[in-house]
């Protein structure tokens, strides 16, 4: 065997199967380029979803011809201040994009430096074809042509120019978002797609994202130990059924990585059904040396210092702004619907702050007798078939303050009808008590009322040592979910308990499990996410069906509990629980306004 040095273009050509995979990967590295180079203005066209053609013009500082050759050439960058990996803040650092495209395409790069003459070289896959005086205005214009046509092994796994076109102006609505004061156009087969003019990042986000967003969004805006996370994600009762409009930014760099998607799932977790998405423009601004983005070829994946610190950010900051919306998401709801099921903005008010105000505790202790009668009664009571659909009860007692109001009746033995101060309110009883229910198994579980099951005999896992070490570290957490764990010698784990909620369980598959995820996310998400979905399960099953006849006092003890619980706007699959129906919009409805 002997072994030899690659020659230069073969390196290129494997380095370009990493960094370029497809038409939009190749644009990507052109539009960083350009905006590293302090371009106010980028223009791309494409032809065929770049398959045939992909152009890139900017107006930045441009290249004298010896700094085109250089950069043409491997490892060549004018981005690491001092050899500092640490401190970059430009799109590229590596020094391999425009080498490796030119290796398996014709490139023409053609540059211009303000106040200079422009120049062009010519490169077909990896070899100089020719080069010479260019005509252009400063800055730089490169065009890549027949990208993998010499490579067959690469051209097979290219799609349709339809999908390539997809996945290039997804690219260039990611960077724009990344750079909202560059002005940006797309063309795409001589039509203009896209005309973005500098902007701030608010407007340019809402611009790129479906325009939906204005009425079914939340803005986001928080920090935490030097972290800051801003942006807008969609409301739970607006979602997708692909995850194709999730953008998310590191230190305003586009990113698509595991951590940040993981930790945007939690935070929707239960609020929306599993099959569905939300949409999301995030910005996650961290200090330089938090963060390493020299982890993946093509820059989209980054390694945090602290992933829990990431994760608890910006699952935190989300909960907690849908929290805030939970109520009005089901009154929004409402304007879409073709009668005017509106809430008014002053409403909306009123019951955030009813809420902000009887969220104490001790109130909501006074309510849990009631609530414990309604789960009682209901579960006891036996179903049965009634030939009106709606009962009544005489409007005898004056409407207290109530947001959701006083039961009034029920209609079809599955809608609540209530008389609020303002106006009319029908509540889906099954979607409503499936969520106060889940919410109160959350909430003990969060109070560390855990139940365990504890073992007789402790039992023994045995696990390779950085697993035990990762679990170990997790303990605290772990004990807190009901998972009491012990380490036993250096690879091997104690159990002492685990969660009931979980039932007959294969212990070492559990550990196994969580010390896995801990070491890719950095906390222990398997089990909650075990209990999430055990609890929403037990909650389906251990609620007040469709179809069951309720008292008065079991219905009022029902809204009375939806007013005190958050996230009780909406069912555990993202519906909404309940809808009104304000005095203005009745008197509209009979003409008398
Ligand atoms: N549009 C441009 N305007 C001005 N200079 C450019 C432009 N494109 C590339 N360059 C110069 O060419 C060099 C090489 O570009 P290339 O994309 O190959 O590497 P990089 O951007 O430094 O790193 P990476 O491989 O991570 O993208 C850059 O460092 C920059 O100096
Ligand atoms: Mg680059």
């Amino acid at each position: 065997m002997s072994i030899r040095r690659l020659p230069p273009e073969l390196v290129n050509r494997i380095a370009a199967g990493e960094v370029v995979e497809r038409p939009a990967s190749a644009l990507k590295e052109l539009v960083e380029n350009a905006l590293d180079a302090g371009a106010a203005q980028i223009a791309v066209r494409l032809s065929a979803g770049g398959l045939e053609r992909i152009e890139v013009t900017d107006d930045g500082s441009g290249m004298s011809p010896a700094e085109m050759r250089l950069a043409l050439e491997r490892h060549a960058t004018s981005k690491l201040p001092d050899d500092s990996i640490d401190r970059v803040v430009s799109f590229g650092f590596r020094g391999e994009a425009l080498p490796s495209i030119a290796s398996v395409s014709r490139l023409r790069l053609e540059s211009r430096v303000r106040g200079a003459d422009g120049w062009q070289v010519e490169i077909d896959h990896g070899a100089s074809v020719g080069d010479g005086p260019a005509a252009l205005p400063p800055g730089t214009r490169i065009s890549i042509e027949g990208l993998f046509d010499k490579v067959p092994a690469r051209r097979k796994f290219l799609r349709s120019p339809r999908a390539e076109y997809a996945a290039c102006l997804d690219a260039v609505k990611r960077l724009a978002m990344a750079r909202s004061d560059v002005g940006f156009t797309l063309d795409h087969d001589g039509r203009r797609i896209l005309t973005l003019q500098p902007t701030e990042p608010p407007a340019r986000v809402a611009e790129l994202l479906t325009h939906e967003l204005d009425r079914h969004g939340v803005g986001i805006d928080c920090a935490r130990d030097g972290l800051r996370l801003t942006g807008v994600i969609s409301l739970p009762t607006f979602n997708r059924g692909v995850a194709d409009q999730q953008y998310l930014f590191v230190n305003n760099r586009p990113v698509k990585d595991r951590l940040l998607v993981g930790a945007l799932r939690a935070a929707y977790r239960d609020l929306i059904a599993r099959d569905r998405h939300p949409i999301a423009a995030l910005f996650l601004d961290i200090p330089l040396d938090e963060v390493d983005i020299n982890v993946h070829p093509a820059k989209t994946e980054v390694r945090f210092r602290d992933p829990s610190a990431v994760r608890g950010l910006i699952v935190g900051g989300l909960r907690r702004a849908l929290d805030a919306e939970s109520q009005r998401s089901a009154a929004r709801e409402q304007a879409a619907a073709p009668v005017m099921w509106t809430s008014s903005a002053t409403y909306d008010e009123a019951l955030n702050r009813h809420l902000r105000e009887s969220g104490d505790p001790a109130r909501q202790e006074a309510w849990a007798p009631a609530l414990a009668e309604v789960t009682n009664l209901a579960e006891t009571r036996r179903l049965f078939d009634h030939a009106p659909a709606a009962r009544a009860e005489p409007a005898v007692e004056p409407v207290p303050s109530y947001p959701l109001g006083v039961a009034r009746g029920q209609v079809a033995a599955t809608y609540i009808v209530a008389e609020a101060e303002d106006g009319l309110v029908i509540v889906d009883q099954h979607a409503a008590h499936e969520r106060l229910v889940l919410e109160r198994m959350r909430a003990a579980r969060e109070g560390g009322a855990v139940a365990r099951q504890v073992l007789l005999i402790p039992e023994v896992v045995e696990l390779d040592e950085p697993d035990c070490d990762r679990l170990e570290g997790a303990i605290a957490d772990l004990g807190d979910m009901g998972l009491e764990l012990e380490r036993f010698g250096p690879t091997a784990m104690l159990v002492r308990t685990y969660p009931a909620a979980l039932g007959k369980t294969d212990v070492a598959g559990l550990l196994a499990d969580l010390a896995g995820e801990i070491a890719e996310l950095g906390g222990p998400l398997s089990l909650r996410d075990k209990l999430d979905h055990v609890a929403a399960t037990i909650a389906c099953h251990g609620s007040v069906r469709a179809g069951r006849v309720l008292s008065v006092a079991e219905m009022n003890a029902l809204l009375r509990e939806m007013e005190v619980t958050p996230r009780s706007g909406q069912c555990n699959h993202g519906r909404p629980t309940w809808v009104k129906l304000g005095h203005g919009e009745i008197e509209k409805l009979f003409g008398r306004k």
